[in-house]
């Protein structure tokens, strides 16, 4: 038998992904769109002290106007997926104001999407909420359920046939932990009966949403919703749509890889599995047989250690392995850390697919970029031949974007945006991406890099 059948690492060997895996890459409506004039976060940045230096999201990227050059450069990188979310506000940024030329931009921005051929993954909430829905009292508010719902049915009926998957909701422990324990995010709360509130609420609004995009597009039934959308014959949307056969819904949850600090000490092991549970599994537990998929944005590994005295504290701190590389924003670099969350979860839940929804890196150095996506990737493989039914990658993010508190500095995209000019320039990591979704897997020679610390020029 030839070597390179029994050594996966032999070279000129690719690692190579189940078929039809998805590459893709991922934004939020708020982070790149600009001028989200009717929503919390554009109340919030107003605030002294909200936003690093001062910064307000104002017009962003410009995503709004220059969505179809974002999407060739995709396209370009051989992508064949893209998550992106909707922007309740636009839609409905009075209660009960529906504002249709906006409903003509989502789906032109759809229509453009399906025109070069990408799945689509639409997010309802990513974070942001109109300023009515905040005034009203926010996730805290019972009615807000509500409100999401009629929003989101609005969305099924309005652009129902260019969605292969929906995400409900977008991660949503860290809506309430920044914004109802830490106060650092709208409503910059912090009260623990309101983040259990919010929760709850949360994921009353994930259920009810999952049941209804079945209701209203399931086969058998979408015929009529389809009437009211007549499909295809939208002024300015040029591309034919023909709806997913199966419709599939599920929420982009945070995922964190936990270990104790102290790998020997009992009370450590304690902390780490608590906040497993917290972070992990109390959300996706809570909303039991509501997932089609798993969404997984991936970042954070925590080491967590005890604090006499600080309990609350002791979940949420996290102690660095000194050694480690970050980001440019202090997130360390642990590989690992994903493989064996996917572990984790598929255990957990054999039956049910998983999409990376997110993962990437803040950083102005590329070749750090590139490692990281190619290590990251590398690790998302092993543990699908351990068997874990991962079925998708979205990078986060396509483009440079708001970073939420941290302002513009942080520089997540495949694409570097210059603010000034609005500008976009290709950043070579973006070329290493587009191999690995090319080959449908790694390269050997992009597998050598990771030690070696420089992409090959052939990448480039
Ligand atoms: C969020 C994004 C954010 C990214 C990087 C995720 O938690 O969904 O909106 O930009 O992480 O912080």
């Amino acid at each position: 038998m030839p070597r390179s059948q029994t050594h996966p690492l032999h070279r000129h060997e690719t690692l190579r992904f189940p078929k039809d895996f998805l590459w893709g890459a991922a934004t939020s409506s708020h982070q790149v769109e600009g001028w989200n004039e009717h929503n919390d976060w554009w109340e919030w940045e107003k605030r002294v002290g909200s936003i690093a230096r001062g910064e307000r999201s104002g017009r962003s990227a410009d995503h709004y106007h220059h969505y179809e050059h974002d999407f060739d450069l995709a396209k370009q990188l051989n992508l064949g997926a893209y998550r992106l979310s909707l922007e309740w506000s636009r839609l409905e940024p009075h209660k009960n104001g529906w504002d249709r030329h906006e409903v003509e931009h989502y789906q032109n921005v759809l229509c453009a999407l399906k025109a070069r051929g990408f799945k689509v993954m639409l997010t309802l909430m990513h974070f942001t909420l109109p300023q009515w829905v905040a005034e009203e009292g926010g996730w805290e508010n019972l009615a807000t359920v509500k409100y999401f719902e009629r929003y989101a049915e609005f969305a099924v009926k309005n652009f129902g046939p260019y969605v292969d998957f929906w995400v409900t909701v977008n991660e949503p422990l860290i809506a309430v932990t920044l914004g109802y324990l830490r106060g650092r995010w709208p409503p910059g709360k912090k009260s623990l009966l309101g983040a259990f509130q919010t929760f709850l609420n949360l994921t009353r609004a994930h259920k009810r949403v999952y049941h209804l995009i079945h209701q209203l597009l399931d086969k058998e039934k979408r015929s009529a919703v389809m009437k009211i959308m007549g499909v295809g014959g939208k002024r300015g949307a040029v591309c034919v749509v023909r709806p997913p056969r199966q419709v599939q819904v599920g929420v982009a949850h945070n995922i964190v890889s936990v270990s104790a600090y102290r790998k020997h000490s009992l009370v450590d092991s304690l902390f780490a599995r608590l906040s497993d549970f917290l972070w992990n599994h109390l959300f996706i537990s809570m909303t039991r047989r509501t997932h089609d998929f798993l969404g997984v944005n991936y970042y954070f590994h925590q080491r967590l250690k005890r604090e006499k005295g600080k309990f609350f504290r002791s979940l949420v701190d996290v102690y660095r392995e000194e050694t480690r590389e970050t980001s440019d924003i202090g997130w360390e670099i642990f590989p690992q850390g994903i493989s064996e969350a996917l572990l984790d979860l598929s255990a957990e839940y054999p039956k049910i697919p998983i999409y990376i929804t997110e993962n990437g890196i803040a950083t102005v150095n590329d070749d750090k970029r590139s490692r990281f996506i190619v290590s990251y990737i590398k690790e998302i493989y092993h543990a699908i031949q351990a068997g874990v039914d991962v079925r998708g990658y979205f990078y986060w993010s396509l483009i440079d974007n708001f970073e939420w508190e941290k302002g513009f500095s942080p520089r997540f995209g495949l694409i570097e945006i210059d603010y000034k000019t609005l500008r976009r320039r290709v950043r070579p990591a973006a070329r290493v991406y587009a191999a690995i979704a090319k080959e449908n897997g790694l390269p050997h020679e992009l597998l050598r890099f990771i030690g070696h610390g420089v992409a090959p020029t052939e990448f480039l």
